[in-house]
């Protein structure tokens, strides 16, 4: 079960680090797969112990005339070699298209990074059905190499993040069960993932792992949940 931690906007790199000790601390002894924390920017460093480092976004070049973005240069400063893209936040807020998500795919499959490649539906598709469900959620891989070997496939529907309240069983189980037939991929589950909901969500067979946000942020909670799972 792989526990992976998207901590968005939050956390500075005074606080990153302590959150690492304190997962090592945790977690001393105590048998489980690493875990992977991304961090924001600001706040990149080296994996240690039982925590590895991962990048929010980056721009699909080595280094150049991107201004606000960093790219291949500052992530290899850290050995930084994993990275999300197509989180929902960076879809829907930050205007990032298919074409775009495409592009860092492509660049930092290159590169054998591992990719944990975020795809999720509004609530509008949602209540449309499962046909149209399937249609948008295939759609979000257009132009994107499903062969990879080093990528991982996280389903956040977007109603379910920072709500509060998570997918169910069946919601999770339907749509795993339909992209593990397609890709035969490793895939997570994220949204509203926390302490009250994580044993019920770990035991879908489906579920390889899970994106935790807001449940992530507290290094002890979050230690809890893998422990508990
Ligand atoms: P929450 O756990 O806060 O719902 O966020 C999920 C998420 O978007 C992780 O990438």
């Amino acid at each position: 079960m792989r526990f992976v931690a998207n901590f968005k906007m939050n956390h500075t790199r005074a606080s990153t680090l302590e959150y690492i000790d304190i997962i090592n601390r945790e977690l001393e002894g105590f048998e489980c797969q690493n875990v992977l924390i991304f961090p924001p920017a600001t706040a990149l460093c080296e994996g240690k112990g039982k925590v590895e480092v991962g990048a929010q976004n980056a721009y699909f070049e080595e280094k150049g005339a991107y201004t606000g973005e960093i790219g291949l240069e500052q992530l290899r400063e850290f050995e930084i070699s994993k990275i999300l893209i197509g989180h929902s936040e960076r879809r829907e807020i930050l205007g990032e298209s298919q074409e775009f998500v495409a592009k860092k795919f492509e660049f930092f499959k290159e590169q054998g990074f591992e990719i944990i490649y975020c795809i999720g539906e509004p609530l509008s598709v949602r209540k449309q059905g499962k046909e149209a469900l399937f249609e948008y959620l295939f759609s979000q891989f257009t132009n994107i190499d499903t062969s990879y070997e080093n990528f991982t496939i996280a389903y956040e529907p977007i109603w379910a993040i920072g709500t509060g309240v998570s997918a169910t069983v069946e919601d999770i189980t339907l749509v795993h069960e339909g992209l593990k037939k397609e890709f035969n991929k490793e895939l997570l589950y994220g949204g509203s993932v926390k302490l009250s909901n994580i044993e019920e969500i770990a035991k879908i067979e489906t579920v390889d792992g899970v994106l935790v946000g807001s449940a992530s942020l507290d290094a002890k909670e979050f230690a809890k949940m893998v422990k508990k799972a």
